[in-house]
């Protein structure tokens, strides 16, 4: 059994903890956390072993009433390996702890490219993180772009690839982002940082995204374009993604028309938070030019920001401690999670 340590236990440490106790082979050997918030006890109502992140806090736990295990430092000690899911910037800090304890960790996408050895993605570069000490899961926009490209790559080659990432405002419990009430370029300045960080993974491709921010919570949705280096019809394109564990091609008739549509789905079909660990993409929209070639595709597809990188993180525990190869990680993975729609 894996020893996995959560440090952070928010919204995606908290998600990565429950889909690491749905693995036969890994178990969640305690999280840690700064503030005795609602996260902090839903981690003790879950049986986890709490452990305080910050020295000068501890006291704030006992007062809250919420026993503590013991510092994170103790945490780490005992992992065979740390998930970092503290906020942006602050795994960088950590990374210190982590080569004290000589324990492997998983940073994620918010932290710089450069904290890590390896920007991973399960279908797209597993093996390059097998035996890592330091592995960056790399963001929600990125894994939704690599999971797309991975299989085009191989299947058709290509050419390049051109984003526009209209992205959700802030997660559904951020109060203080926005926009409320705008549209904005962000960046207005172009590239966005998203293409660049796509090559993190792929280094040799061609790609260019756009980003802007919108009023909504539930998801982030890409309009994409991709020159193929050779052609394809649409039903090829479709049936090819379809084939894609992490990829879910809603099909015509369901009537999901957007986001807003795919939560409901998912929190009618039983998904714990309403969590959709898949690239959901229009089958509809995936579109190749007519004339000769077919090389030009377009399509949509909406990416939960909030869990598709969850599954991404149990593979990348099994990589770093060459736990099982990328078949067998990514097929455990979805089996016990339950992937697919
Ligand atoms: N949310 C998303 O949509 C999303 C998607 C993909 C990737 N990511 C990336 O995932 C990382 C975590 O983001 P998140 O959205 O999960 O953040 P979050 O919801 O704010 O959760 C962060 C957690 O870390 C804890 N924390 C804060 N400072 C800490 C410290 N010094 N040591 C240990 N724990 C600490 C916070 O709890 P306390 O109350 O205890 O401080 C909280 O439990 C970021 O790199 C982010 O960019 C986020």
């Amino acid at each position: 059994m894996i020893a996995v340590g959560i440090n952070g236990y928010g919204t995606i440490g908290k998600r990565v903890a429950d889909a690491v106790r749905e693995q036969p082979d890994m178990r969640v050997r305690g999280v840690a956390k700064t503030s005795p918030n609602h996260e902090a006890e839903l981690a003790v109502e879950n049986g986890l072993p709490l452990y305080g992140a910050v020295e000068d806090r501890l006291d704030l736990f006992e007062e809250a009433g919420i026993e503590l295990a013991g510092t994170v430092d103790v945490l780490v000690a005992d992992s065979d390996v740390v998930v970092d899911a503290t906020p942006s910037g602050i795994g960088a800090q950590n990374r210190e702890l982590y080569e004290e304890h000589d324990t492997p960790a998983l940073f994620q996408g918010g932290e710089d490219a450069e904290v890590a050895d390896v920007s991973f993605n399960a279908r797209s570069n597993y093996g390059e993180a097998v035996d890592a000490d330091y592995v960056r899961v790399v963001s929600c926009n990125t894994t939704g772009l690599s999971r797309l490209v991975a299989p085009l790559r191989k299947e058709y080659g290509v050419e390049k690839v051109r984003a526009t990432l209209v992205r959700r405002g802030g997660d559904p419990a951020q109060s203080g982002r926005g926009p409320i009430n705008d549209i904005l370029p962000d960046p207005v300045t172009l590239p966005s940082h998203h293409g660049p960080d796509v090559k993190t993974v792929f280094p040799d491709l061609d790609i260019d995204t756009l980003g802007l921010k919108v009023p909504a919570t539930l998801m982030h949705m890409h309009s994409v374009n991709v020159t193929l280096s050779t052609g394809a019809t649409a039903p090829e394109v479709r049936d090819l993604l379809a084939g894609e564990d992490r990829i879910h091609v809603i099909p015509e008739d369901t009537g999901i028309d957007g986001a807003g549509a795919l939560k409901e789905y998912a929190l009618d079909r039983g998904r714990p938070r309403g969590d959709l660990w898949e690239n959901c993409l229009w089958g509809e929209s995936v579109t190749t030019e007519d004339g000769p070639g077919g090389t030009d595709l377009y399509l949509f597809q909406a990416i939960h920001q909030e869990s598709d990188v969850v599954p991404e993180n149990v593979d990348a525990i099994r990589a770093v401690t060459g736990a099982a190869d990328r078949e067998e990680s990514m097929a455990t993975t979805d089996e016990n999670m339950g992937m697919g729609l």
